[in-house]
């Protein structure tokens, strides 16, 4: 069976005391995870080392960068490298949130670069893409979609390409409380996989995890996981809550 990951985004939110008490309640927990089952938790960079510490002594959990820099090394006050991450070993990488490219003016030429520094240094990018409302509203939401991916991922050979985890998450259901319904998640995932396929062919589309993004919560977690097409989920704020975001892992398939 293809991943299913239940990815938490904390995003700027949590002391380092509230960060490392809330992921001790969930590793305390004991959730077990099958084979084909992860636990992330994408955290700010200071709490890195420490999140990476505690999911270490735990199989299927991992620690994730919310972001790293396009550039190799050098002269860039403030940003953090892929080499960075990769020496404390780290897994994975959250690349082109919605929030990067709308405040940071993260655009898909530099998403590219950032997916390749990624690869190079071990680590997997969870890719995110995803339409505003504005496009939604004109029912664009496919051909916007297929820009973003061509634009940041279509230079990946396919060997690259299977190493990528990809979340759509629709702006207008980021942060708003107003989630996708599972038919519109699954109808877009399922594009996402059929676009994958005509580029890469069918068993590397099959392989991709592909996580839906966007208020998911404990109450909506399992019916959005359900659809053939849902990989599991990019949480921002339940992933804030321990037993909500103990549901959600729960809820994977
Ligand atoms: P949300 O955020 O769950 O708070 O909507 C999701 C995300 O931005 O990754």
């Amino acid at each position: 069976m293809r991943q299913q990951i239940a990815a938490a985004n904390w995003k700027m939110n949590l002391t380092y005391e509230q960060g490392q008490e809330l992921l001790d309640t969930i590793l305390n927990e004991n959730i077990e995870l099958s084979k084909h089952q992860r636990a992330v938790f994408a955290v700010p960079f200071p709490y890195l080392v420490m999140a990476k510490h505690k999911t270490t002594a735990k199989q299927r959990y991992f620690a994730a960068a919310q972001n790293c820099s396009d550039k190799k090394s050098g002269a860039y006050t403030g940003e953090v490298s892929a080499e960075m991450l990769r020496s404390i070993d780290l897994k994975y990488c959250v690349i082109g949130h919605s929030e990067r490219r709308e405040y940071f003016g993260e655009q898909d030429h530099m998403l590219a670069r950032k997916v390749e520094i990624c690869l190079e240094n071990g680590i997997t990018p969870i890719f995110c893409c995803g339409e505003p409302l504005s496009i939604r509203e004109v029912g664009a939401q496919n051909a916007f979609v297929e820009t973003q991916l061509r634009e940041a991922l279509y230079h990946l050979s396919e060997t690259q390409f299977r190493q990528i985890v990809i979340a759509y998450e629709p702006i207008w259901a980021i942060g708003t409380g107003k989630t996708a319904t599972s038919a519109q998640a699954q109808e877009m995932h399922m594009h996402i996989r059929t676009m994958l396929a005509g580029k890469y062919g069918k068993a590397t589309a099959d392989e991709i995890p592909i996580l839906y993004g966007g208020s998911v919560k404990a109450g909506n977690a399992r019916e959005l996981f359900q659809c053939p097409d849902v990989d599991g989920g990019l949480v921002g704020g339940a992933s804030l809550q321990a037993a909500e975001f103990m549901t959600i892992i729960r809820s994977l398939k």
